[in-house]
């Protein structure tokens, strides 16, 4: 059995104030959850209070990107082993914002991948497809493709130590969520092209779904069989919306 896994992408919102404020709230409710874990990822200059504020917590935090590189001459880039020193566990890698919005190609995002795994993180990786792709019933083909990026550069033994998460483009921050059925049709073929390569790998990876995941919706969605969790957007800037998908996280477990 999979442990669920709820993971709140801030993107580019809050302040210290507001992370303040929400990481307390997200404190004072965390002891209801028994099951499910749960972690957040604030923007970059956050990451400090989230060191401060969750020590000795069972709220674990993460980065929503990091450096392909090491170290050295890449300014503006954060590394790998910055985000271990400040005590994160995840790092959110290829999401679909970065891959538009910074052109992010399989093979950066591979890079990225090692570098997460090389310093002890967890990458999430997010793969999925845009509303004009799906229509084109291209779905597959491009989740597959996201996939492989990782599969093919550092092999299926990769997701050990890995997380995978289903956004499907045309699903987040419109509030049009996918049916639990669409859903797990994906991430279903996404266990099998792991399973092609390793069963024992396939039957450990949590494959969380992202995109207008919200209180209303959220444990329909984690009931399915493939769906291990979510990973938050919009939903995961109020304590009480967030709290209440980890209650539906820890539902399945
Ligand atoms: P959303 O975002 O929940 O606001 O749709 C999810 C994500 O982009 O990770």
């Amino acid at each position: 059995m999979r442990q669920p896994l709820i993971a709140g992408n801030w993107k580019m919102n809050s302040s210290k104030a507001d992370t303040t404020d929400l990481l307390n709230g997200i404190k004072a409710g965390i002891g209801e959850i028994r099951q499910a874990a749960v972690a957040v990822c604030p923007p970059f200059p956050y990451l400090y209070l989230a060191e401060e504020m969750l020590a000795g917590t069972a709220i674990a935090y993460g980065s929503q990107d990091l450096s392909p590189e090491p170290e050295g001459a890449f300014t503006g880039q954060v590394s790998a082993a910055m985000l271990k020193d400040f005590g994160c566990t995840y790092a959110i890698i290829g999401h679909s914002e970065r891959r538009l919005f910074n052109a992010e190609t399989d093979d950066i995002i591979a890079q990225k991948y090692a570098q997460a795994v090389k310093h002890g993180l967890t990458p999430i990786l997010c793969v999925g497809e845009t509303l004009e792709e799906r229509e084109s019933g291209k779905t597959e083909e491009v989740v597959a493709k996201h996939l492989d990026g990782v599969l093919d550069a550092h092999g299926v033994e990769a997701f050990k130590q890995g997380v995978i998460a289903y956004e499907p483009v045309w699903a987040i921050g419109t509030g049009v969520t996918a049916t639990p059925e669409q859903a797990q049709d994906v991430h279903a073929f996404l266990r099998g092209r792991i399973a092609a390569k390793s069963q024992q790998v396939a039957d450990l990876v949590q494959i969380l779904y992202g995109g207008s995941m919200k209180p209303n919706n959220a444990e329909e969605l984690i009931g399915q069989t493939d769906i291990d969790g979510g990973l938050i957007g919009g939903a995961a800037l109020k304590a009480a919306d967030f709290l209440a998908i980890c209650k539906a996280g820890d539902a399945n477990a």
